[in-house]
């Protein structure tokens, strides 16, 4: 059984998507729900679910990244996951810290990378008028947002989109396209999986 670490910083739904279809016959199971923020709303979805859960809290690190990324990786470590994934986490991770989780740690993204990495991934989209958009799993590597693609979801960008009514359509197609990724790894198949836009 494959045992899954997954790391948030706010409400937590792709976390959800991904605990939700850990069950049954699913060759993983979530071990661990670890926030920056103690407050994430995606704590009390986790626990809900009866999941452990933990909270680092970056802020009293004051900017020392080696000092959080420390009690990070202790409090990861005592889970012993297999593997990492990171959902809606909002904090850049250190060299250091990607080079001792290389290949066990993944992310999704709000775009098709590799267009917009970074921040305002849907403003960037309608901005350069683009007429399709969609989400990424990739490997997470030193470069931000830039690991080998695991999956991609396309999405149509409808006239009248804002920033938030297309981000509300790629994020239900995170939510398809994180699950169906994490089984594929949990089966041993990293073969690059592509959902059709909808
Ligand atoms: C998602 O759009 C994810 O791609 C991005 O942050 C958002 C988090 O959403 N990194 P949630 O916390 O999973 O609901």
């Amino acid at each position: 059984m494959m045992r899954v670490a997954i790391l948030i910083s706010g409400g937590g739904s792709n976390m959800t998507a991904l605990a939700d279809s850990m069950t049954g016959d699913h060759p993983a199971r979530p071990v661990l729900v670890l926030s920056n923020r103690p407050d994430a709303g995606g704590l009390a979805r986790a626990d809900a679910r009866g999941i452990p859960t933990a909270a680092v809290d970056h802020r009293p690190y004051k900017g020392d990244r080696a000092a959080f990324e420390a009690a990070l990786h202790d409090t990861l470590c005592a889970a012993q996951p297999d593997l990492i994934c990171l959902a809606g986490f909002m904090r850049v991770l250190t060299e250091g810290f990607v080079a001792r989780w290389q290949g066990r740690m993944i992310n999704i993204h709000p775009s098709l990378l590799p267009k917009y990495r970074g921040l305002d991934t849907h403003a960037r989209a309608l901005e350069a008028g683009d007429t399709e958009a969609g989400c990424t799993v990739h490997e997470v590597t030193p470069a931000l947002d830039d690991g080998p693609i695991l999956g991609q979801a396309r999405v149509p960008v409808r006239a009248g989109d804002t920033p938030d009514s297309l981000a509300a359509r790629v994020l239900e197609a995170e939510h398809r396209l994180y699950p169906a990724v994490l089984r594929r790894l949990a089966e041993g198949d990293r073969k690059r999986l592509d959902l059709p836009q909808r």
